[in-house]
């Protein structure tokens, strides 16, 4: 958490941490991605078979190297809203023997060239040579899929008996179970976009059943409830009627604006909505008396991002040329996980590759986007504990997108968007962001230690990308001796890091 009072623009700012106030714990799973059959995601970015960059398994070995960097703890599959009409039998077995169908979400053929077996691989190879495995969370088919699709779907990854999808696994190949542990209770159901949209009572009906069933196929599986953006009805029925039945709540944001100061302030907007979403579960702990042993039912938002559909490219729009400004916001979105840690028990950033993503692909290789590198920076370092600090500085005050977050920041929303963790060595990250896009600002850093590593994201503008031929923004390091002021240039993203 990061308190904050506004001063009059003019006065120095000043940012204050102690490395002893520890909130509350960052769950790594926070640094999720997702892959979606979805454009370019699967086919032609992870899997690209016949290219020279392919390995044996048709995988992008580019790719795979690039992600490596990320060290992702968990990666969402196969949708999205292309879950509704898939039916998982079709992509397993013998590759010339899977059916093409038509696929209704992003009205595309869907080859199943591509299944799970293939996205299993896919993650041993991404997580080759750690220490602990990239986690499969399977997304279920709550559209046209049925229950018993699903438990033999279970039975398929988890399966250890004689039993008939256990064993169709074993003949595909893969003796051992998967042991996928996160499952989701279908995708974006209360959407009108998705085919078999259902009310909130008809889902949280279907919901519960299906929740049942799972857990006495498979009693150690984490369950993720659907829900909408955390604050709207939906989300209140779904969690009062099955509160007791799952382990996590999902929610879904995607900002985005024309202008820089509404862009980049809006993933604010998701930080009101964590605070939502946590208060709606307590009140339906309460209200259901689910005892306080059960572990607490966290917050998956497994989808989050900055995403605009009208400027983005592809036949989805979903191919986004991020500027520096969604770089910026991206750090914001980041910066509300670490202040919110204690609410969340997993975040995906959707999605991995090439749809709304941070790393795009060529056949000839890939492109690190503006993106990339504040979600590098958090994934590597923003990890251990939230710290509480405290910012004083001026603010932002005009419209917002949407625009009712201007009425819940009473303040305005800080120049300097701040979050602080510390890690179990002892040592500190700072992330200071500067919104503005016209002034430097000069903090006093209470509670900093020499010396001190500097991270520095920026770029000449706004609006600066990074494609192929032109890299405008990326990370500068360098070494800061703790003493007088700290500058944040304008429209950039700093961390700072020093042993406490
Ligand atoms: O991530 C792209 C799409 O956005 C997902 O398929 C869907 O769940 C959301 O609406």
């Amino acid at each position: 958490m990061t308190t904050f009072t506004r001063i009059d623009d003019g006065e120095t700012p000043v940012i204050e941490v102690d490395a002893l106030k520890k909130l509350s714990k960052i769950d790594p799973m926070i640094y999720g991605g997702f892959t979606e059959h979805m454009g370019r995601c699967i086919y032609g970015g992870i899997y690209d078979p016949g290219n020279p960059l392919s390995d044996e398994n048709g995988f992008r070995t580019d790719v795979i190297k690039a992600l490596r960097e990320l060290n992702i703890p968990v990666i969402r599959y196969p949708g999205g809203n292309f879950v509704a009409t898939y039916h998982w039998l079709d992509g397993v077995g013998p590759r010339d023997q899977r059916p093409s169908r038509p696929e209704l979400a992003w009205l595309g053929t869907e080859t199943n060239q591509f299944g799970t077996d293939e996205f299993m691989r896919w993650l041993d190879a991404l997580g080759e040579g750690r220490e602990q495995r990239v986690e499969p969370y399977i997304c279920l088919n709550m559209g046209t899929g049925t229950l018993d699709e699903a438990l033999a779907w279970v039975e398929y990854c988890n399966g250890t008996r004689d039993t008939h999808y256990a064993n169709l696994r074993r003949r595909h190949g893969r003796e051992e179970p998967y042991r996928v542990r996160y499952w989701a209770l279908g995708n974006e159901v209360w959407g009108p976009w998705q085919v078999e949209q259902a009310t909130k009572e008809d889902y949280a009906r279907k919901a519960f059943q299906w929740a049942k069933a799972l857990r006495l196929l498979d009693p150690d599986i984490v369950l993720v409830l659907c829900g909408q953006d955390g604050t709207s009805s939906w989300d209140h029925h779904v969690l009062h009627e099955c509160v007791g039945s799952v382990d996590m709540h999902s929610i879904h944001i995607y900002t985005a604006a024309k202008d820089h100061l509404r862009n980049v302030t809006a993933p604010l907007s998701a930080e009101r909505a964590i605070q939502a979403a946590a208060a709606l579960i307590d009140v339906a702990r309460i209200e259901n008396k689910v005892p306080p042993s059960k572990p607490p039912t966290r917050i998956c938002f497994d989808e989050w991002n900055v995403w605009d559909p009208e400027r983005a490219r592809g036949d989805e729009g979903a191919e986004e040329r991020y500027t520096l400004s969604d770089a910026l916001a991206v750090a914001v979105w980041l910066n509300v996980f670490v202040r919110q840690s204690r609410h969340l028990g997993m975040a995906n950033i959707a999605q991995t590759v090439n749809v709304i993503s941070p790393l795009m692909t060529s056949r000839d290789g890939v492109t690190r986007q503006t993106t990339w590198w504040p979600l590098l920076l958090f994934s590597k370092y923003m990890r251990g504990w939230t710290l509480g600090c405290h910012v004083r500085c001026g603010s932002y005050r005009g419209e917002t997108q949407p625009a009712w977050l201007q009425g819940v920041l009473e303040e305005g929303a800080p120049w300097l968007d701040v979050s602080a963790s510390v890690d179990d060595g002892g040592m500190v990250s700072m992330v200071v962001v500067n919104i503005s896009e016209t002034q430097d600002l000069e903090a006093e850093i209470r509670g900093i230690k020499a010396p001190v590593k500097v991270y520095h994201i920026t770029g000449p503008r706004a609006d600066s990308v990074n494609v192929e031929d032109k890299q405008e923004v990326a990370v500068e390091k360098s070494q800061w001796n703790g003493e007088g002021k700290a500058v944040f240039t304008k429209l950039s993203m700093t961390m700072l890091r020093w042993q406490s």
